[in-house]
């Protein structure tokens, strides 16, 4: 056995959300760095079905959704021999710890969320219990893994120092359960914005269809989109905060062709916006083209994406009924 089989790998969690279709900015903000991940920490990773039901859901569009999530998922490189896909509504575990932080949650923390806030005005209609507790239930899919390391990006910081918060006032009412988890800052963030209005992040509940490059859009569509992206005053491909536009074709660039953007400001000096929107178009369809190849053939294959998930949701209940064990044993419920 070697040195590396010998450490206990760190383990990693996060999770996604089947709500939308996947897009380029969630490849390059999230996706890309799991994948980077998955050698060297035991990692899980899920899909998020009961936290998507806290807005409604059409039933048949979130089992399509969820499935075609996981695909992609595996489609942009998650090997599922290496890390663990699942479904977190396959795992009950999810459901039942969520219940019992609730009881270690004080509502004045969940008042103070953001996302809440947010949500609460982007659905007015419907500002439902699981909204408000939705993340408690991200805490029980955290520390049910006793996860070391969850990577999130900005908008998830608050849910995790909750999650902490949660896991050291049980740690300290009981004794030693949780592990206390720690963000994951990833060495490389591309962030890639709407190309309609390149100062908004790309987001899946854009309704504008040209500001967002899906991962199953074809290679035509992914030209048209970048031609017709907005751009900047000026003709110098260079990366500033006064050219949102090209700074965005130039993250993009870079995603798909691995160049920094002192390389690429040198490729394109003495050119213009046109050519420079020409080689991000091909360059950016061409990284594209085998992901969704890939996905094709997988989402076609449910024998296939069946197994891997029921693999997947096996492994992640072993552990997760260890540490629910733990739970129910220290809370003083009778032994099962
Ligand atoms: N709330 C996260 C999001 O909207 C998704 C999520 C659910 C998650 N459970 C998680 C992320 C656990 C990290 C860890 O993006």
């Amino acid at each position: 056995m070697d040195e590396k089989d010998l450490q206990k790998r760190k383990v990693i969690l996060s999770g996604i959300q089947p709500s939308g279709k996947l897009h380029i900015g969630n490849l390059a903000g999230a996706i890309r760095n799991w994948v980077e991940l998955q050698d060297s920490y035991d990692c899980y990773f899920t899909v998020v079905d009961l936290h998507a039901i806290t807005v409604r859901q059409e039933p048949a569009d979130l089992r399509k959704t969820t499935y075609e999530l996981a695909a992609m998922l595996i489609a942009c490189g998650l090997d599922p021999d290496k890390c663990t896909i699942f479904i977190q509504s396959h795992v009950a575990e999810h459901s039942q710890l969520a219940w019992i932080l609730n009881c270690f949650t004080p509502i004045g923390e969940l008042s103070r969320m953001t996302q809440f806030k947010d949500k609460s005005q982007s659905h007015a209609d419907n500002i439902n219990a699981g909204l408000f507790t939705y993340p408690v239930l991200q805490a029980a899919d955290i520390l049910l893994y006793q996860a070391d390391l969850v990577p999130v990006g900005n908008d998830q910081k608050q849910h995790l120092e909750l999650t902490r918060n949660i896991a050291e006032r049980f740690n300290n009412t009981y004794s030693q359960t949780f592990v206390v988890p720690e963000p994951y800052i990833p060495p490389v963030g591309a962030r890639i914005m709407n190309l309609q209005e390149p100062t908004k992040k790309m987001s899946k509940s854009e309704e504008n269809e040209k500001a967002t490059i899906y991962i199953v859009d074809s290679d035509e569509q992914i030209r048209n989109k970048i031609k017709r992206s907005v751009t900047d005053s000026g003709n110098e491909v260079v990366f500033s905060d006064d050219k949102p536009g090209i700074a965005n074709l130039m993250s993009l660039y870079s995603l798909a062709t691995g160049r920094t953007f002192k390389e690429i400001e040198h490729e394109f000096q003495g050119k213009g916006y046109g050519e420079f929107k020409s080689a991000v178009a091909d360059a950016v369809a061409d990284y594209i083209n085998p992901i969704r190849t890939r996905f094709d053939k997988i989402i076609k294959d449910k024998a296939y994406l069946e197994k891997v998930l029921k693999d997947g949701s096996e492994k992640a209940h072993r552990i997760a009924y260890k540490t629910l064990r733990k739970v129910y044993k220290k809370i003083g419920f009778v032994q099962f």
